[in-house]
């Protein structure tokens, strides 16, 4: 329409919108994007997932180089951490992947607004920055992803009280972390800092380690994390409160019995969610509200109840991932292309870098039951795998489960070396629909990791697994 600047506007450059705004130019629209930080890619490139596995990564070659070099006939000496290399490398990582998002809008002729996006009325934005700009469009998009969820009774100070938006650029390793929140951010920045020599105490709200995921891998997980770092675990117990003095950080917390417990750090990280990001963004001048969780309210077309504004990502129901949100910005800007489009929400991966890596798709046994799923459960451990033999990796499993009558996979969970690869194929299955038979019958190259996933598919389907 020509009365609009744009087709669409997308409001916040994070992997929601900047696929949404790449995707709407690739199907001919006129294209806008705003974003209030200096640089494109949102909490995923600048302060997530990319700067957290480069740390995830650096840590992990230290900590192998440290403890299992020596098994594979390697001696080194003279071993230590140059935090501020490992630190200057993450941020060459995160500044490469971000000027690739701006290349991209250049080449896709999006054109890039930055400042904070107010909506004004249903057709037209401020925008606030360095000057303010309105900009008019037929169809906003909002991906406006989601920040640090506070916990009332313990402040952060941004020095000792941190948050993971401080924790991916530590000056130096703490001899103490406690971690409030035993999620996926905080077994994930919990591991870069034990991993780095740092005592790390979890303290955890629930009854396991990443509750969100089966039951299994929480296990698995809290016993490879303490056998191999100096990682203790508190369940069942509730942070009450921290005080910084100077370095140091008293925190308090009440355990399930009632005793009040403390700890001395010289670090917190407070990991106890997020939640959307919606201030600012002026809904009330076109008449949305918001959830009782702050979410914003979407049909499954991603739709508001303004039909020309849409919601993607961190800011609508359904998990805080990059894929999610990538996907629905992906298949958002299609469905306002005229395009038909479509969303397996159950077939989105969930992944925790940790070593072992912790990777599951489709259902847990859990909501298995809970969905009244009659299932069949086949496990394989990786020390039964050759290929784990080989490289010294042999913690963890494969579990698949499959429905108990026709066969077909409903979910499949592991725990092991290369597990944030390996579930692609659980992703697949998932998505085709494939049997427990289907998958234990194709063939895995030998020697590799993913026959383990064959073997478990094996075990799903009636006593078949052959290294067992
Ligand atoms: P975001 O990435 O949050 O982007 C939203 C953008 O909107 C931001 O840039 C923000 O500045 C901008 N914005 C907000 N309001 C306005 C406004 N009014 N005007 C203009 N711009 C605005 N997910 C994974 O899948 N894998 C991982 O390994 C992973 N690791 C993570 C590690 C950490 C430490 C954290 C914190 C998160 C991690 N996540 C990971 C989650 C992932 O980062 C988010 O799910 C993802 O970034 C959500 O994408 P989004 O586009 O919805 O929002
Ligand atoms: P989370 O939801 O994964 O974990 C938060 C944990 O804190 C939960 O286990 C919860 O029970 C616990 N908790 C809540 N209140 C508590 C309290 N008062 N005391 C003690 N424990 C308490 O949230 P997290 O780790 O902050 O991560 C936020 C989101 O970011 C994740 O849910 C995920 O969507 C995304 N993310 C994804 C990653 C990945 O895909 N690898 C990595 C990091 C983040």
């Amino acid at each position: 329409m020509a009365e609009y600047q744009f087709d669409v506007v997308v409001i916040g450059a994070g992997p929601g919108g900047y696929v949404a705004a790449i995707r709407a130019a690739q199907c001919g629209k006129r294209v806008a994007i705003v974003e209030k930080q200096k640089t494109l890619g949102g909490t995923c490139l600048n302060w997530g997932c990319i700067p957290s596995k480069a740390l995830l990564d650096s840590s992990e070659h230290y900590h192998m180089a440290k403890t299992k070099f020596k098994t594979h006939g390697i001696d080194v000496s003279g071993l230590k951490v140059n935090l501020k290399q490992m630190m200057k490398r993450k941020e060459d990582v995160v500044e490469t992947t971000t000027k690739g998002i701006e290349y991209l809008m250049k080449k896709n002729k999006i054109e890039v607004f930055k400042g904070t996006a107010t909506f004004k009325d249903a057709h037209s934005i401020v925008v606030t920055g360095d000057t303010t700009t309105e900009v008019t469009g037929e169809n906003f998009i909002i991906a406006t992803g989601s920040s640090v969820t506070p916990l009332p009774t313990v402040k952060t100070n941004g020095k000792n009280i941190i948050t993971s938006d401080e924790a991916i650029s530590l000056k130096k390793v703490p001899k103490h972390m406690v971690v409030i929140g035993g999620g996926v951010i905080g077994v994930e920045l919990g591991s870069v800092y034990a991993r780095l020599g740092a005592k790390v105490t979890v303290i955890e709200f629930l009854d396991r380690l990443i509750p969100g995921m089966d039951k299994d891998c929480g296990k698995a997980l809290q016993r490879s994390l303490s056998s191999h770092c100096d990682v203790e675990f508190h369940f069942k117990t509730k942070v009450t409160g921290a005080t910084a003095k100077g370095n140091n950080v008293k925190v308090t917390a009440e355990n399930s019995k009632g005793e009040t417990l403390t700890f001395d750090a010289d670090m917190v990280l407070v990991s106890i969610g997020r939640k959307p990001n919606t201030e600012h963004l002026g809904l009330a001048n076109v008449g949305i509200d918001c959830d009782e969780r702050g979410r914003i309210p979407i049909n499954d077309h991603f739709q508001t109840k303004v039909p020309n504004i849409y919601a993607i990502g961190d800011v609508v129901r359904g998990i805080m991932l990059a894929h999610k949100a990538s996907e629905e910005g992906n298949v958002c800007a299609e469905i306002i292309a005229g395009q038909q489009g479509h969303i397996n929400y159950n077939a989105i991966p969930n992944v925790v870098y940790t070593w072992p890596e912790v990777a599951s798709v489709g259902k847990t046994e859990d909501e298995c039951k809970e969905a009244g799923i009659a299932y069949k459960s086949g496990k394989f451990p990786f020390k039964a795998s050759g290929r784990a033999r080989a490289a010294e990796e042999s913690e963890g499993f494969v579990k698949v489960l499959s429905d108990k009558e026709t066969d077909e996979i409903v979910g499949i969970h592991m725990v092991g070396p290369r597990a944030a690869d390996m579930i692609a194929e659980g992703v697949l299955a998932i998505e085709y629909r494939a049997s427990a038979e289907d998958v234990g019958m194709a063939i895995h190259p030998h020697p590799t990791f993913t026959e383990a996933i064959k073997e478990a598919a094996l075990a799903a389907t009636g006593n078949r697994p052959i290294h067992l």
